[in-house]
């Protein structure tokens, strides 16, 4: 089966990496056909960790390499089964991608969103079929994490939550089902966790290092709250508390004032060098 993937960043690798594995032919395409075989240089990178720690064999790295074909153009993706978007996150650039490659997907053809926070009624307007429209969300990073939340839109039909789940079970991936609510599940608990822990630094609770090793060790949670806020990318908490906040109305959900400073302060968090910790030196260090 042949599968589309848009956006070849950390998300867009992931989800083409473990397709590849799983014994997909993929499509990979990102803004141009550079940033498109950049994404596979990186997968090529996480394989062959793979392989040094004798978890993956060579035949297996090589075939799974084979399976992603990098395209500069989306229209590439005509004869894929399943389009997955994974660009940025912001509505107008994912609905001028469904314009796009809705033209020239077949007429059975899935097309799916890793959207985080944006509801699947709404983004599915922009797709030629909302019944043949879905969520589909990873989590980072995806060669590790065991999940999909699968967000169904109001038109989305049953035989496209099935092909869906035919696709996780491939991945080895357990399914769980999300109403298209603000944050789905796992935003909808962890983004106020990682809220509260902004909250409780900026109040002068305790430092960085003891908010998270609090959490760490007290809650044997692998990362604590600010490191992993870091993970994720500020901004992105940032963008899915306000979601939350607006989506549901409720003031529980405000974003903390600390967090937005950090966002304004383009301290995006390990992909900008900076964020709750400063990733520049040889080990993390806590800004404050
Ligand atoms: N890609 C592939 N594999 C990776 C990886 C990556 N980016 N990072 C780590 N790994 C693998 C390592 O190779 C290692 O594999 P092995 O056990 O087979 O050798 C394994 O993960 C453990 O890695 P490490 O030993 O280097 O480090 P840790 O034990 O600290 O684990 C972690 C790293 C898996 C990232 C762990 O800290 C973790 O699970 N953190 C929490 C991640 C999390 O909560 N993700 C969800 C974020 S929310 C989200 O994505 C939703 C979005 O909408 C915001």
């Amino acid at each position: 089966m042949q599968i589309g993937v848009i956006g070849a960043g950390q998300m867009g690798a992931g989800i083409a990496q473990v397709s590849a594995q799983a014994g997909f032919q993929v499509f990979l395409s990102d803004v141009d056909l550079a940033r498109a075989e950049a994404g596979k240089v990186g997968i090529a990178k996480q394989l062959a960790r793979a392989v040094d720690k004798g978890k993956l064999d060579e035949a297996a790295r090589d075939t799974a390499l084979a399976n992603i074909a990098p395209v500069g153009e989306v229209e590439a993706m005509a004869p894929a089964a399943l389009v997955i978007e994974a660009a940025t996150e912001r509505e107008e650039i994912k609905r001028a991608i469904f314009g796009r490659v809705g033209k020239v997907l077949g007429a059975e053809a899935i097309l799916a969103s890793n959207t985080s926070s944006i509801p699947i009624t709404r983004l599915a307007q922009a797709a030629p079929d909302p019944a043949r429209f879905i969520g589909v969300h990873f989590f980072n990073p995806v060669p590790v994490m065991g999940l999909i939340e699968v967000i169904r839109g109001l038109a989305t039909s049953a035989e496209t939550v099935a092909a869906v789940e035919r696709y996780a079970q491939a991945l080895n991936k357990r399914v769980v089902h999300a109403n298209d609510a603000p944050g789905f599940i796992v935003n909808r608990v962890l983004m106020p966790m990682l809220n509260e822990a902004c909250f409780a630094l900026g109040e002068g609770v305790a430092t960085i290092a003891d908010i998270d090793a609090a959490c760490q060790l007290g809650l044997n949670h692998p990362m604590g709250p600010l490191t992993l806020a870091d993970f994720i990318g500020l901004d992105t908490c940032l963008e899915i508390t306000r979601v939350l906040f607006e989506g549901t109305g409720d003031p529980k959900f405000r974003p903390a004032p600390l967090l937005v400073k950090y966002v304004e302060a383009g301290w995006y968090g390990r992909k900008a060098g900076r964020g709750f910790y400063d990733y520049r030196g040889e080990v993390p260090t806590p800004t404050r």
